[in-house]
């Protein structure tokens, strides 16, 4: 007999299904305490590898471990009732075949239970797609600027700027597609550009700095929180949370230097000698 939770999770193929449906709703988080929040409004929780600049302050996504991407993908599972998580594989994890992929994908789901992974690249990509697709695994695929490549594109520059560039960025939507991923985040990238590739491919399109033509959006939490201190130009900011935990600290600090931090005579009502 098997235990069952009665709480329906979002599935890939329910993700799947929205091409051309109600907007899908995505945003990153790397908590339990965030992804209890996250879980109520998104559709899909992002574990991102940009964990590595948010949370550990890497100039890129490059250091990134399975490790690191497996322990935080625990506690948004832990977190989150509703949303489906996807987990990115990080640089290093995938490249080399598509049995490397294979193994490190199945750790993933083995070790976090989430319903999806994520890896970056297009064309080049897509027989390891097709591979972990064929076995059981859910793979969001992720095109146009594509971060963990920085140390060979030499910049996080928008991509496909000029007309002439697009065939390179549509081909990678189409072999994506094709190859059998459920949806695919599409980064940085010119709005008609984005525009022809909802319109052409068969997923559903995840746009991040990739305008409102796409399927759905994702942003990065602290980001379009106010919480981080270089978010890239095109976030929308949904609050400033910076300055008011700020102030929280220095109130705390400054009560603990002044000697006017409640002790536990303020919860048990013990009377303090005079
Ligand atoms: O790592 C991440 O957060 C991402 C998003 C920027 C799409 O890949």
């Amino acid at each position: 007999m098997s235990i069952q939770s009665s709480i329906k999770r979002k599935t890939a193929p329910d993700i799947r299904a929205r091409k051309n449906g109600e907007p899908i709703v995505m945003l990153t988080s790397y908590h339990a305490h965030t992804a209890a929040l996250v879980d109520r409004y998104c559709d899909v929780i992002l574990v991102g590898d940009s964990l590595g600049n948010v949370m550990h302050g890497f100039e890129t996504t490059v250091p990134v471990t399975l490790d690191m991407m497996i322990l935080q993908g625990r506690a948004v599972m832990r977190g989150s009732q509703h949303a489906l998580v996807v987990v990115d594989m990080p640089f290093g994890s995938y490249e080399a075949s598509k049995e490397q992929a294979f193994q490190s994908a199945v750790r993933i789901l083995k070790e976090t239970q989430c319903g999806a992974v994520k890896l970056e690249g297009g064309v080049r990509m897509a027989e390891t797609i097709a591979f972990l697709a064929g076995r059981g695994v859910p793979v969001m695929g992720h095109i146009g600027l594509t971060p963990q490549s920085i140390n060979t594109l030499g910049s996080f520059r928008a991509q496909g700027r000029e007309e002439s560039s697009w065939q390179p960025i549509e081909d990678d939507a189409r072999a994506v597609s094709e190859a059998g991923a459920f949806s695919v985040v599409v980064e940085a990238v010119a709005e008609p550009l984005a525009r022809k590739i909802t319109q052409s491919i068969a997923i559903p399109t995840i746009g991040i700095g990739a305008s409102a033509a796409c399927d759905g959006q994702v942003l990065v939490l602290e980001d379009m929180l106010g919480l981080s201190a270089r978010p890239p130009k095109f976030v929308r900011r949904y609050g400033d949370l910076g300055p008011m935990i700020e102030a929280a600290i220095k109130g705390y600090a400054d009560d603990v230097r002044a000697r006017a931090f409640p002790g536990p005579e303020h919860v048990y009502g013990m009377k303090t000698k005079s």
